[in-house]
């Protein structure tokens, strides 16, 4: 097992423009270093011209299939269904879809309860609340969230909160947990390097969005890296079925987790990407939101849709000013040049009509059906995932953002800095550095966390002391450096 360093010290202060290429410079293409050709050349088997020719196909007749059966493309299960084991029908549907909603996951009550807490700590440091600054990916316009202070006169969407009572209770909730072990389930590791019944908490952001909201707009994309993707062997690895050749890309497994666990997400030092693996991310719901109303949208086939954008870089369309989508229009090869559609160097991933035309995505990307406060959704780290870019409902789209992330190594060390940064009321370590809440009255301690949590909090030692397993006993090691 390796453990490389991930985390030499805190990240840089930045906002999130930085880490997508088409915001910063709406109009400039990222220039990539010409070693990046090599790479497409490297990679490069002539059998990917028959790949590319069925994946188009297919992707055709997906597009079709969404845009017929819209929101009911998404899975939805109950913790009820959980708890119970999910059927064999359900598991492949959420395969399929690489997406789902958990109904019913926390009391509805608790949730409504916890938001106005966090309402009340906000109040209670005024000035001292930074709002994150989230630029609005729809037609390359760039705007930005105000990065003004306090709630609810600022106009805060989304706020630089990590260790608030109510995300430490939700984060370490007996529930939650169960519902990460039972979708990382979904996921197999054949390396011992994964611990998949073994969740660990990652620390990340809230929103709180506001009624006729247009500033928090996130465009279709791909987060956990962009181009590393391509770049990294291992990384590069997960996808080794779709770039194999022919129709090798048929039995691409997205739920592998073997190559993931050591794999390189971020080559380029990016800003406000996640540095580790993490299988599913996830909301937890904090109001009545459905679709229309600032919620969430997915392009819920997880496989196909991987399949085309990994291999959209090796191909052009014959002539540029066509529209057609046709297989025998797009058949050219792209070897010579290096950039990679829709990624940059130390940004994430994006899709548009331009980059990724033959997604439809106008058709393709179906919002969250309505969810209730204690409901969950989770999404694959390779799914295409964007936010609507208006609220038009009456009341606040809020939620807590709690993906499933197993324990691995690298993970471990991620966990280690992170307890460290919650015990001195730090942000997380992938988040902008700044003194964040460690001089707030009320923010969460250790005696917050739910005692079957402590272990996922990085506050406990896995396994049976003497008789744990290699991976937890390195684990434990990790983390027992303060
Ligand atoms: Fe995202």
């Amino acid at each position: 097992m390796s453990s490389p360093a991930l985390h030499s010290g805190p990240r840089r202060p930045a906002d999130i423009s930085a880490a997508f290429s088409s915001l910063s410079s709406p109009n400039q293409k990222y220039v990539f270093p010409h070693s990046f050709a090599q790479l497409k050349r490297k990679i490069w088997k002539d059998g990917l011209l028959q790949s590319w020719k069925e994946v188009l196909e297919e992707l055709e007749v997906t597009a079709v299939r969404i845009a017929e059966r819209g929101d009911s493309m998404i899975p939805r299960v109950t913790m009820e269904s959980i708890r119970n084991g999910l059927s064999a029908e359900e598991l492949s549907n959420i395969r399929t879809a690489g997406c789902v909603v958990v109904k019913g996951v926390l009391p509805k009550e608790a949730l409504l309860t916890w938001k106005q807490d966090i309402r009340d700590y906000v109040a209670a440091h005024p000035g001292q609340v930074k709002g994150a600054r989230f630029p609005s990916l729809i037609s390359n316009l760039i705007t930005y969230t105000e990065h003004r202070a306090g709630f609810p006169t600022g106009n805060v969407q989304v706020f630089e909160l990590y260790n608030t009572v109510s995300q430490i209770r939700a984060r370490t909730h007996p529930n939650v947990l169960e519902t990460h072990r039972a979708l990382l389930a979904l996921w197999h590791d054949r390396s011992g390097d994964v611990s998949l019944d073994t969740p660990i908490s990652y620390f990340d952001r809230l929103r709180i969005r506001i009624p006729g909201d247009s500033k928090f707009a996130l465009g279709p994309h791909v987060d956990g890296g962009s181009v590393e993707r391509w770049e990294d062997p291992e990384y590069r690895s997960c996808f080794n079925k779709i770039l194999e050749g022919g129709s090798a890309w048929k039995e691409y497994d997205a739920y592998d987790a073997a190559p993931r666990a050591h794999a390189k997400q971020d080559l380029h030092e990016a800003s406000s990407q996640c540095s580790i693996f993490r299988p599913w991310q996830g909301w937890t719901a904090m109001s009545s939101t459905g679709p229309g109303e600032g919620t969430l949208r997915v392009f819920p086939s997880l496989s196909i849709a991987t399949a085309y954008w990994m291999l959209r870089p090796f191909f052009k369309p014959r002539d540029p000013s066509s529209t057609s989508l046709k297989w025998e229009d797009w058949n050219e090869l792209d070897l010579d040049g290096p950039a990679f559609a829709g990624t940059g160097l130390g940004v994430g991933q994006e899709f548009s009509d331009a980059t990724h035309p033959h997604l439809r995505l106008a058709q393709t990307m179906v919002s969250m059906p309505h969810v209730e406060p204690g409901d969950q959704v989770y999404w694959h780290c390779d799914m295409i995932h964007a936010v609507e870019g208006y609220h038009g409902g009456k009341g606040d789209a809020s939620v807590m953002y709690i993906p499933a992330v197993p324990l691995t190594l690298e993970n471990a060390q991620y966990l280690r800095d992170q307890r460290n940064n919650f015990l001195a009321g730090l942000p997380a370590p992938d988040f902008p550095a700044g003194p964040g809440e460690s001089t707030f009255v009320g923010r969460a301690t250790a005696e917050d966390v739910y005692p079957g949590g402590l272990g996922a909090m990085g506050l406990e030692k896995f396994g049976v002391e003497g008789n744990e397993s290699k991976l937890f006993a390195e684990a434990n090691r990790i983390l027992a450096v303060a």
